[in-house]
């Protein structure tokens, strides 16, 4: 599997193919939705707590008439990415997909969310590249490997400590921390208290907010556009489906 995708990788590179302009540019979709797009990556440890950060972001960024993205490494693998495995070669092609789909979402203005093992410094950097400085916010929870084999939530750790599971990042595989990453996220705060979901994704939405993705937060009633919508959507003032032209 990992020789056919190599292959086809360089085979692409033989057609002659054009690059298509879109009639509609990036930064008029991003005016329209009162956000910048971008990237948020969440890199860490199985059970390190990515999807629940991710989810708990995704909900407040929404309530806020925030237009999102999810994109979850245990779904890609069940559709996009369900030909791949878990050798180097097999999860690099799986993080340079993912990269390519969230630069997608991210030229078309969205603030996608990826939540990603991504062990290899070598792969994220790649995504980073291929975004460009602005777009690519890396997000490391540096969760010890003891508390995310405590919690175990799926049971894997135990299934790759019986060797059940090979190449299992952290066990028999892997994990390169990021040394520069936008956000760290650590399983307690200076003075020593526990962070929960909730602060976490909360330290991410200040980010944003003061580093320009953002539109501040202002009366609801200032908020026009797609954007406006979503916030009505997110409040529940608008039916859920309207099929009206
Ligand atoms: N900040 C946190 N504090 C305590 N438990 C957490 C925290 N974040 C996640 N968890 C719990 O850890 C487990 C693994 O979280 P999950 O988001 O599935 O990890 P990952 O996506 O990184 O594999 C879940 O049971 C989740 O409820
Ligand atoms: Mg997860």
């Amino acid at each position: 599997m990992c020789n056919s995708i190599a292959a086809q990788a360089v085979c692409g590179k033989d057609q002659h193919i054009t690059w298509q302009e879109g009639a509609v540019r990036r930064e008029a979709k991003e005016r329209a939705l009162q956000q910048r797009g971008c990237v948020i990556w969440f890199t860490g440890l199985s059970g390190s707590g990515k999807s629940t950060v991710a989810c708990t972001l995704e909900h407040a960024l929404f309530n806020r008439g925030v237009l999102t993205t999810l994109l979850d490494g245990d779904n890609i693998r069940h559709g996009l990415n369900c030909n791949l495995g878990f050798c180097e070669e097999d999860r690099a092609e799986n993080i340079r997909r993912v990269g390519e789909v969230t630069k997608l979402f991210v030229d078309s203005g969205l603030i996608a969310l990826a939540s990603f093992i991504s062990p290899y410094s070598r792969d994220r950097d790649n995504v980073r590249a291929r975004l460009g400085p602005r777009d690519f916010i890396e997000v490391y929870l540096k969760i010890p490997l003891e508390m995310c084999e405590a919690r175990d939530a799926k049971g894997l750790y135990k299934l790759a400590r019986a060797g059940k599971i090979k190449g299992f990042t952290g066990i028999d595989d892997p994990y390169e921390a990021p040394e520069n990453p936008e956000i760290t996220l650590e399983a307690c705060s200076a003075d020593g208290r526990p962070q929960c979901p909730e602060s976490m994704a909360r330290t991410i939405l200040t980010y944003l907010e003061s580093h320009g993705y953002l539109r501040a937060p202002m009366a609801n009633n200032a908020v026009s556009g797609p954007a406006r919508a979503i916030a009505d959507w997110a409040e529940r003032k608008t039916p859920v489906l309207d099929y009206s032209i």
